[in-house]
């Protein structure tokens, strides 16, 4: 696909400049583990002390992005590049060091100064409270899983607000539930040391749990939003979430049309219609029902995070998932898996289809009232694509993927969905998880070793891009 980027970003006069940014998140790139008082998360813990992500696989120092001389640097890179907003993540067990007690002067000042810095440079900062990194003690009682969690995250978010509303109107309270709670699942995989898989679809094993845990982060983001309104702030707040469009195989059967249709309701379906609707789908309650376990939702839950209204939707698009019946399972009732068709060109995150972004758009404008948007996240990492060779990398694929995005994007725009910013993930490559540095998603590479940074061809195009210039994917062909 060629998309045509030279024109203005809406046919509808927006009423404020589209932020052009990228976006990061605190474990995967500040290192700094221990500095100014910092708590211990359950990151921390899993890859220090159990090596889940593999032997001496560590975020104790990531790409030093804590360390302000480190920061500085990379601020002025992306200031070359020419984003207008920044998406970062605070760390909680920073904030407060053991989860619910007092805040930490010295955290608060780092990030204030942080802002400052940003804000010096013309990129105007997207705050995110919540990117994973639950402290350690709260993850030790039960983390989302406990409904306390709904009060434990509404202080922590009120002293974000208290500190923080001076500088920043931007906010994502809460960042993907469903891949975090698919990262657990695969720690604790991982820790009992059988097979593990990355399920983003949850297995029906796992569902009762996973929507316990999606209610409860929807209610914590609910009570934030209403505690911020309650103060009078200026600012704007929503929560980020990855939707994934489904999609069946070609000759799929009726049954793996029917998981397919499950699948979108556990993973959109479950937080577009509480938000939006004020209901949990209907379709996803009597699958959790036939499966038994305490999902912990309350009458009224729904309605209540309706009422908290949130000021825009954040979404995280890399892919849409091919979803099928698993082989085996019972004729009734849930189960449904993710799958890669043979001959399907993608990336680390799935398959490639910017149509689907566009569908997207399209599906949250016409059945969700048009919402405003804040693209939250979209990139992709491929396996080979980010060597680097007589001291450049030319990430064509990385570069054709975002043209082909936000050409699918500006399509949707056109009809007049009502994005209002768009975010890279990531502006440098850095920390993924419990795959470690393997897999690199950033603009601007980074050597792990010696902290050296290299803008990607990607930084390049993507500069060409903010600066209204017309690129298309063949740009991509030709590094200048
Ligand atoms: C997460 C990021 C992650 C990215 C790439 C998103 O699901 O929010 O933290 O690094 O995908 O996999």
């Amino acid at each position: 696909m060629t998309a045509s980027l030279s024109s203005g970003v809406s046919a509808k006069p927006a009423p404020e400049a589209f932020r052009w940014g990228a976006a990061s998140a605190a474990y995967q790139v500040e290192g700094a583990f221990a500095a100014d008082g910092k708590g211990r998360s359950v990151w921390d813990h899993y890859l220090d002390d159990l090596d889940l992500a593999g032997p001496g696989m560590s975020g104790a120092v990531a790409i030093n992005f804590y360390d302000r001389t480190q920061y500085l640097k990379d601020i002025a890179l992306m200031k070359q590049i020419g984003l207008t907003s920044y998406r970062f993540s605070i760390s909680w067990p920073r904030i407060i060091p053991d989860g619910v007690g007092p805040a930490n002067p010295a955290a608060i000042a780092h990030y204030r100064q942080f802002i400052a810095d940003l804000k010096a440079a013309g990129i105007q900062p997207m705050l995110t409270l919540y990117h994973w990194d639950m402290p350690l003690s709260l993850a030790r009682a039960g983390g989302w899983e406990n409904r306390a969690s709904i009060e434990w995250f509404r202080h922590y978010a009120d002293v974000i607000f208290y500190n923080f509303h001076d500088q920043v109107d931007l906010y994502v309270l809460v960042n993907e539930p469903l891949v975090e709670r698919a990262m657990k699942q695969l720690a604790e995989q991982r820790m009992a040391g059988g097979k593990a898989t990355f399920a983003i679809v949850p297995p029906a094993s796992e569902l009762p749990g996973a929507l316990r845990t999606f209610n409860h982060l929807l209610l914590a983001s609910a009570a934030a939003k209403k505690s911020f309104d309650a103060k009078g702030y200026p600012g704007r707040l929503g929560v980020a979430l990855p939707l994934f469009p489904t999609l069946t195989a070609q000759r799929a059967s009726p049954a793996d049309r029917k998981a397919a249709q499950l699948a979108d309701g556990v993973m959109n379906r479950w937080f577009l219609d509480a938000m939006y609707k004020g209901s949990y789908p209907a379709d996803v309650l009597d699958a959790v029902a036939s499966l038994g376990g305490d999902i912990d939702v309350q009458p009224g839950d729904a309605a209540a995070i309706h009422a908290a209204d949130f000021d825009y939707l954040g979404i995280n698009f890399y892919s849409p998932l091919f979803i099928r019946r698993p082989a085996g399972a019972a004729a009734n009732g849930y189960a449904a898996e993710m799958f890669i068709p043979e001959g399907v060109y993608a990336a680390y995150n799935g398959a490639v289809r910017p149509d689907q972004f566009t569908a997207l758009l399209d599906r949250i404008r016409v059945e969700y009232g048009n919402p405003p948007v804040f693209i939250t996240e979209n990139g992709a990492g491929f396996p080979g694509d980010d060597e680097m060779i007589d001291g450049a990398v030319n990430d064509r694929k990385r570069c054709r993927y975002l043209v082909d995005h936000i050409g699918a994007m500006k399509s949707a725009m056109a009809k007049g969905a009502d994005v209002r910013g768009y975010h890279v993930w990531s502006s440098h490559d850095n920390l993924e998880w419990l795959f470690g540095y393997g897999s690199r998603f950033g603009m601007i590479h980074v050597d792990f070793n010696t902290q050296k940074r290299t803008p990607k061809l990607s930084a390049g195009i993507y500069s060409q891009i903010i600066r209204g210039k017309a690129v298309s994917a063949a740009s991509c062909e030709r590094p200048s």
